[in-house]
């Protein structure tokens, strides 16, 4: 089964027209406050401003909107914009300080998902910024070149704020690191933020202002049917002929997308959340959940269009079971759909060929752990649950879900889903490995980094976790399913780092 969303789309994204827009398809009329259909757009790359050896960004969370149903323009949340926000780029090593202002008229918070930084400048649930107010978010940049992301994340409200458009890739790279990568923004390095979104004829979501969705939408996730690359309608991107990245990160609060391509061509798979596997790992197919992250690199040297699909129903047996899968999931969850296309210019490509390998991901030794901590999803009254219990209260955490781990210690969290669909699990502040699925070792697209990994039904997934840090008695770092409706409804633990 094929299912084309409609691909007239007429939006304004990233600010007036297409000004701070880097065009990537054929050129945006910067005159069309619409801007044309179907054309790939690529935010706006935010390497800040040097002060006094920081490196200083600035986001504004602001309101606009969007035109994505002709004549019924829908309301959004966009950070510098009306929708999303810019690419931070760090710089490994160099301090770094994001000012937020939030022009928005409801409390918030900005989390930097996969960055290892203290607790109090995290962005979680603790750290709001109300109407009007700024928080300034301090911290160095100390792990190794990746791709992470930002987003809010209120209390009982991310999927929401979400869902309105906030959210941006960071990419984090490194000097020393000598990569032979494609790595020239929006040219052969393309940021690539999957999500879908339920529009009514009238431009609304289940998520515009005075409405809620319903329970059965809370519990399978919020899906819809209209496919977004970089806030525009599955769009078409004009490539170089050669080796082009994607920096893929699945921002869609519910949706699991299985890519590929529709002339089945291979592709590799070079980094995950917390940055590049040992080697490149050839593949048709890759699974990313909501949070994650993958890197690829796709030769287009053969000059042929075509299009990046999700080959959804190929994995639906194993990510949904019983009558509680049957019943959490759409059609296109069942099926395959189109999610944008590439066409090769005439450009050549500036990087021939990928290389054979990069600096090995040394696998964490499971001996170093003091202990296993078992953490169980499940269905339970009325909901799923995290540890047999629902964190929906900031000041009063259930026991189960509330931990103290000391500083540089390591554990394994053996991870078991009972509860009939796939749930991924996101950790703050840390990337941990993967140390096997049910006994055995991982593939090696997943024996890398991770912040962030589906646990599948009737699976147990343990992952050996480094808890370094610095230690914070008052603030703590999270740890939840990122369907971000789960999340609110209080499939989430908090950890205090301690001394
Ligand atoms: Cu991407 Cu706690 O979040
Ligand atoms: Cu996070
Ligand atoms: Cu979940």
């Amino acid at each position: 089964m094929l299912m084309k969303p409609d691909r007239r789309q007429f939006l304004r994204i990233f600010g007036i027209g297409a000004a701070g827009v880097l065009g990537c398809g054929p050129s945006d009329d910067p005159g069309d406050p619409a801007g044309p259909s179907g054309d790939f757009v690529v935010p706006p790359l935010d390497e800040g401003e040097l002060v006094g050896g920081v490196r200083v960004f600035r986001l504004r969370l602001q309101t606009g909107t969007v035109e994505w149903v002709p004549g019924a323009p829908t309301e959004t949340f966009g950070a510098n914009g009306d929708l999303l926000g810019p690419t931070l780029r760090l710089v490994r090593g160099e301090p770094v300080r994001i000012e937020v202002e939030n022009g928005l008229a409801v409390t918030t918070t900005l989390h930097w998902h996969g960055l290892q930084v203290p607790a109090r400048a995290d962005g979680g649930p603790y750290q709001t910024i109300a109407p009007g107010a700024r928080w300034t978010s301090d911290f160095d940049v100390v792990q190794r070149a990746m791709t992470a992301w930002y987003h809010p994340h209120p209390m009982h409200e991310t999927a929401r704020h979400v869902y309105m458009g906030l959210a941006g890739m960071i990419v984090v790279d490194d000097p020393a690191l000598a990569t032979e990568l494609p790595h020239t923004y929006g040219v052969d390095d393309l940021p690539i933020i999957i999500q879908d979104r339920r529009l009514s004829a009238d431009g609304t979501h289940p998520y515009s202002p005075g409405k809620t969705p319903g329970m059965h939408d809370m519990m399978s996730g919020l899906r819809g049917e209209t496919l977004l690359v970089n806030g525009r309608i599955t769009p078409h991107a004009v490539v170089p002929r050669g080796l082009v990245r994607l920096r893929v990160l699945n921002g869609s609060n519910a949706r699991i997308y299985h890519l590929g391509f529709a002339d089945d061509r291979t592709f590799l798979h070079v980094g995950s959340d917390g940055g590049l596997l040992s080697a490149p790992v050839e593949t048709r197919r890759v699974l990313v959940a909501p949070g994650e992250r993958v890197e690829l690199l796709v030769d287009f040297a053969d000059a042929r269009p075509v299009e990046l699909r999700s080959y959804s129903g190929e994995v639906f047996d194993s990510l949904y079971t019983g009558m509680m899968g049957a019943n959490l999931t759409d059609a296109l969850d069942r099926g395959t759909f189109p999610i944008m296309t590439f066409e090769p210019g005439t450009d050549a490509a500036p990087v021939a060929t990928a290389p054979a390998a990069f600096d090995p991901v040394v696998r964490e030794p499971e001996s170093e752990a003091v202990r296993t901590r078992p953490i169980s999803m499940a269905m339970q009254m009325g909901g799923f649950t995290l540890n047999g219990a629902r964190m929906t209260d900031l000041a009063n955490v259930p026991a189960a879900l509330d931990l103290r781990i000391k500083a540089g210690e390591v554990e394994v969290w053996s991870v078991a889903n009972t509860s009939g669909v796939a749930h991924p699990l996101h950790v703050h502040n840390r990337h941990f490995q993967i140390l096997d699925i049910d006994g055995q070792p991982p593939p090696p697209e997943l024996a890398g980094w991770k912040d962030t990994t589906i646990i599948r039904p009737g699976r147990v997934v343990r992952l050996l976790v480094r808890f370094e840090g610095t230690p914070d008695t008052e603030r703590p770092y999270l740890f939840h399913c990122h369907i971000l409706e789960h999340e609110d409804m209080g499939m989430m633990g908090r950890f205090f780092l301690v001394a």
